[in-house]
């Protein structure tokens, strides 16, 4: 029996957590699972309610259930609110009072997609990395922060222990793929990246068997574009990982295929990395691809079901290959589908298999 807490959240949130809920059930039934879903509010959608993005209420839910659904959170109408109010204060928020330390984006082309893609298909064809981002600690939450009239200032400051509770994580996932780790810092400039190196070399003795290699983030970003596959496994800073996140997303066609999971000793939750596309909300035209992919990681992180993972890949790949497409990764001869015809496409796929 498993309990998962939903939260469709704002913009596309409600419509893409609706695709990837409908194929949670379809698989709970094929599977005789007993998964119980209880939807609460988060973001926008709470302040305009409560008049707080994150309520104890939706917090204590997190706490107690076994893995988190989310959609998106923010949009127009709640940009204006002091800092400390925004949604991504909110997102912050839920990630630091649930440990959530480490984040997993995957990088992975979709052959039927291959040609969607900003960058050439010979270059691209075969990529498919991970990307592991420290999520509670870095610059995001270092102190001091702030701003005055004449300065603006926050700290990047890392504990010897978030460096190696992720150090550590980061070799365990590379020892369940290709065995190699690329750790990214800036330590040539910044004394907290060369901590960093040294803490990550330190964990890289009990890992013997994954070759380990550093690199700057500069060049990172250059070698994501340039060669994407020569990497398979990589870990990094809060912020070099946010940045480097969205150029891994971009270059696989569609921040719309792209799910993530972040982990922390005892909870975790599941999102797309796209966020919640107010132009288009309510309107059945987002791509649900990344929530679905998003509840197929949950299966295989916090139900331990790889199969199941596995068959809402294919489900996925299958209804790519007949030429389903949502706006977002249409090429123009394409004929486009709304959310809800892709979602079901993707149940009968399930359903046949
Ligand atoms: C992400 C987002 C968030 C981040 C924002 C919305 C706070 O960009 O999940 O990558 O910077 O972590
Ligand atoms: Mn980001």
């Amino acid at each position: 029996m498993f309990k998962i807490v939903s939260i469709p959240g704002d913009g596309i949130g409600p419509e893409v957590v609706a695709s990837a809920i409908r194929v949670i059930n379809t698989l709970a039934r094929q599977h005789g699972l007993e998964i119980t879903i209880e939807e609460h509010l988060f973001g926008g959608a709470s302040f305009d309610v409560h008049g707080e993005m994150l309520t104890q209420e939706t917090l204590e839910a997190c706490r107690k259930c076994d893995a988190v659904l989310l959609g998106a959170v923010g949009g127009p109408k709640w940009e204006n609110l002091p800092h400390e109010k925004k949604p991504e204060a909110a997102l912050l928020g839920i990630r630091k009072e649930l440990g959530l330390f480490a984040n997993f984006r995957p990088a992975k082309v979709y052959d039927a997609l291959v040609n969607a893609s900003s960058l050439k298909p010979e270059i691209l064809a075969g990529t498919d990395f991970m990307v592991i981002r420290e999520l509670t600690g870095g610059i995001y939450f270092g102190e001091p922060r702030g701003y005055d009239d004449t300065r603006g200032w926050n700290t990047m400051v890392y504990e010897h222990y978030e460096v190696e509770r992720i150090a550590r994580l980061a070799f365990d996932a590379a020892m369940k793929r290709k065995k190699q780790l690329v750790s990214i810092d800036k330590a040539n400039v910044l004394e907290s990246s060369q901590f960093w190196r040294n803490i990550v070399h330190e964990v890289h003795k009990d890992f013997p068997e994954v070759e380990l290699i550093d690199m700057y983030v500069d060049n990172a970003a250059m070698q994501i574009v340039r060669d994407p596959k020569q990497f398979d496994v990589i870990v990094t800073k809060n912020l070099f990982g946010d940045i480097l996140s969205d150029i891994s997303g971009m270059i696989t066609g569609s921040l719309g295929m792209l799910p993530s999971a972040s982990i922390g000793s005892s909870h975790a939750l599941y999102e797309p990395i796209h966020g919640s596309a107010p132009d288009i909300a309510g309107q059945n035209k987002a791509n649900p691809i990344a929530t679905i992919a998003s509840a197929a990681m949950m299966f295989e992180h916090s139900f331990c079901m790889k199969n199941v993972a596995d068959e809402i890949y294919s489900a996925i790949e299958k209804t790519l290959a007949s030429g389903f497409r949502t706006a977002d990764i249409a090429n123009p001869e394409d004929t486009i589908v709304s959310t809800t015809e892709m979602t079901d496409a993707i149940v009968a796929n399930l359903e046949a298999s």
